[in-house]
């Protein structure tokens, strides 16, 4: 069969297409209705059908290869190194799965998880979905505020973290952000879990915090059984950056996941149980959960789960572990590739690759450049994959597991089977033919592994994300992009005020709400501009409440540092501008809207385009001499 006679079968008879689908994963009990669409846009999947992911993940894999690596652990920053066998996972899940039973979690509760990149996170994960509690993984380089909102939505009964995290040999300590997250937060949980790596000291809460070595040790013939969960409970929350600084939690189901991870494995990454796959990516992203966690585990393979940057001890060290581990299938990002261009491509010749054979690049865009670099280093297929942490697994890309479409330079690829993809006119949301330029909207149902709804804000996720496009109750990715008439797409930028930094999409309301906690901050805007190594970064203008504070150049650099410092402490690191320069005013429109998309083409040297709404044009003058200054 050809992929585009699969596309259409998916698309054409979604019902048998997902049900043939269905099979690639275990269920306790079938499922009595495919798809439930009364009421749309909300999906069901699966109806009455019951499974478990932990299930699918790790016991199901037992009988064929309980001594077979499952999660095999290497940080480079702290040189360690652990294998666990899908048995030995299997014990270890279940001993986590019992202490936290003992702190009080049963099936529907919330655990948020704020933690490096150390077993004991996915653990904690797989420990969640075998017993039907609600993961809600917060990224590591998240500071308090950005926690604290976090904790506040989610209302968690346990919080499991550590004492730190290690990057480029330095450590973060995660204890002291988290107790300020906590007293921020109106949400209190009853119990906080502690895994003690020893790398900094850290205070624990009496009666609220628990280390889990302790607890451990108390359990270590746990046997906990999976608790079967219906194909359409929720399995876990994310939350991802939008345009309100109000934290935006990705719900996700439990069977459609299941079932879209398990076939994205076979049509799209091509991976066989008792081979490794390798994500760079975090578990705080949406690539960790669905490429380090649950998918290749799903798929029976092996998962390397890796601490460290692509270029300690030197820039071989990936490759070094595709020859160690036998890696067959990669997952990385552009600003990944771009890091490594810096240095000799020489690196990527140094190990044996034989086993490698796709390496898989997502989250921004791939410029041409480095895709070649790559292709042409390594000797192998570079598949770019565009999607969203909403949709869980690609919305475009080629998938080889089905026939070998071509890639091609610049475009992630074609829409990948259940995404019925339109490319539509922003005004009028008319579909538009190739080579124009439109909002990327996929046409209902979302396919199974979508997201379900927003956590605790159904009308939310209408609102958000269905009611964009005039006149179409059609899903928006915010992106904008081309078609070619080959039916390629190209990917043009958000249509949003969300950036991607490195590959870490951001919202730059939440950076704006940050740096006006200033005192001396009257108001500001934060923009994305092109970077070439991270794709874009972040640069701020800011209004102060008296211009004199920033007279002199060593006032203005004082103050740039505090409000830089201020964003450090409340966001994060990931979420700091690169710059924030000091101006009298914005360019604004005469109804008082901040004009975002001028500041940032002045940024990038562009022309600011229609001006014909601006309230003060002197404004883009002013942006201009103070990036000059
Ligand atoms: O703008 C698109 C960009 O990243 C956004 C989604 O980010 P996130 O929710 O973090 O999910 C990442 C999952 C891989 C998209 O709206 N994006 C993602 N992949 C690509 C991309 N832009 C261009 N090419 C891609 N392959």
């Amino acid at each position: 069969m050809t992929y585009s006679e699969f596309y259409r079968r998916s698309i054409d008879d979604p019902t048998t297409f997902w049900a043939e689908e269905a099979k690639g994963i275990d269920w306790h009990t079938p499922f009595t209705q495919v798809l439930d669409d009364s009421r749309p846009p909300f999906a069901r999947w699966f109806v009455d059908g019951t499974t478990n992911l932990c299930h699918n993940a790790v016991d199901r894999w037992l009988p064929t290869q309980a001594d077979k690596p499952a999660l095999i652990f290497v940080s480079t920053e702290t040189d360690e190194e652990r294998i666990l066998t899908f048995a030995e996972l299997h014990r270890e899940i279940q001993r986590m799965a019992a202490v936290m039973q003992t702190l009080g979690v049963v099936r529907g509760d919330r655990v948020l998880i704020y933690m490096p990149m150390v077993p004991e996170a996915v653990i904690a994960m797989l420990a969640c979905a075998r017993i039907g509690a609600i993961h809600s993984v917060v990224f590591g380089g998240f500071a308090s505020m950005s926690l604290g909102s976090r904790i506040e939505d989610a209302t968690p009964r346990l919080i499991i973290s550590a004492d730190g995290g290690s990057r480029a040999g330095k450590v973060v300590p995660y204890k002291p952000l988290l107790d300020e997250a906590i007293r921020l937060s109106a949400h209190k949980p009853s119990a906080v879990l502690m895994i003690n790596r020893g790398l900094t000291p850290f205070s624990n809460e009496p009666g609220r915090d628990h280390d889990y070595a302790a607890l451990r040790a108390t359990h270590l013939d746990a046997q906990v059984p999976v608790v079967w969960l219906q194909s359409t409970d929720t399995s876990y929350i994310l939350y991802t950056s939008g345009t309100t600084g109000r934290p935006k939690g990705v719900q996700r189901d439990v069977g459609g996941y299941a079932v879209a991870l398990a076939s994205s494995m076979k049509h799209i990454y091509c991976g066989n149980p008792g081979e490794t796959y390798f994500s760079t990516s975090d578990i705080g992203w949406v690539v960790g959960h669905s490429y380090i966690v649950y998918g290749p585990l799903i798929g029976g393979m092996a998962t390397l789960m890796y601490e460290g940057t692509p270029v300690r001890p030197d820039a071989g060290i990936l490759w070094q572990l595709v020859e160690r581990f036998k890696v067959t299938v990669m997952f990385s990002a552009p600003t990944a590739i771009r890091v490594l261009k810096k240095h000799d491509a020489q690196w990527l010749r140094r190990y044996d690759l034989s086993s490698l054979r796709s390496l898989f690049l997502a989250g921004e865009p791939l410029d041409e450049p480095t895709s070649s670099w790559i292709a042409e280093g390594l000797g192998k297929p570079i598949i770019d994959n565009y999607w969203q942490t909403e949709t869980g697994w690609p919305i475009l890309t080629v998938a080889h597991g089905i026939d070998n479409t071509p890639t091609r330079l610049g475009s992630p690829g074609l829409p990948m089977y259940g995404f019925d993809v339109r490319l539509l006119d922003e005004n009028t949301g008319e579909a538009l033919g190739p080579d124009q330029k439109g909002v990327i909207a996929i046409a209902q149902p979302l396919p199974p592994g979508c997201m379900q709804t927003v956590w605790g804000d159904d009308e939310r996720f209408v609102k958000t994300y269905f009611s964009s496009i005039p006149g179409h109750q059609v899903y928006s990715t915010f992106d904008w992009g081309v078609r070619d008439s080959d039916g390629y797409y190209f990917i043009l930028g958000r249509t949003d005020d969300v950036i991607n930094v490195a590959g870490h999409r951001l919202g730059t309301r939440e950076i704006e709400e940050s740096i006006n906690s200033h005192p001396a901050v009257a108001e500001c805007a934060v923009v994305g501009v092109a970077d070439p190594l991270k794709g874009q970064v972040a640069i701020g203008f800011a209004v102060l409440r008296d211009p004199a504070a920033a007279a002199s150049s060593a006032d203005r650099l004082a103050l740039e540092g505090a409000v830089l410092a201020i964003v450090n402490q409340q966001l994060g690191a990931i979420a700091r501008p690169a710059r924030v320069h000091f101006v009298n005013l914005l360019p604004k429109t005469r109804s008082g809207k901040v004009l975002r998309r001028s500041i940032q083409a002045v940024c990038e040297g562009r022309d600011p385009g229609d001006l014909t709404t601006i309230e003060d044009a002197s404004a883009l003058t002013a942006l201009s001499e103070a990036l000059a200054g």
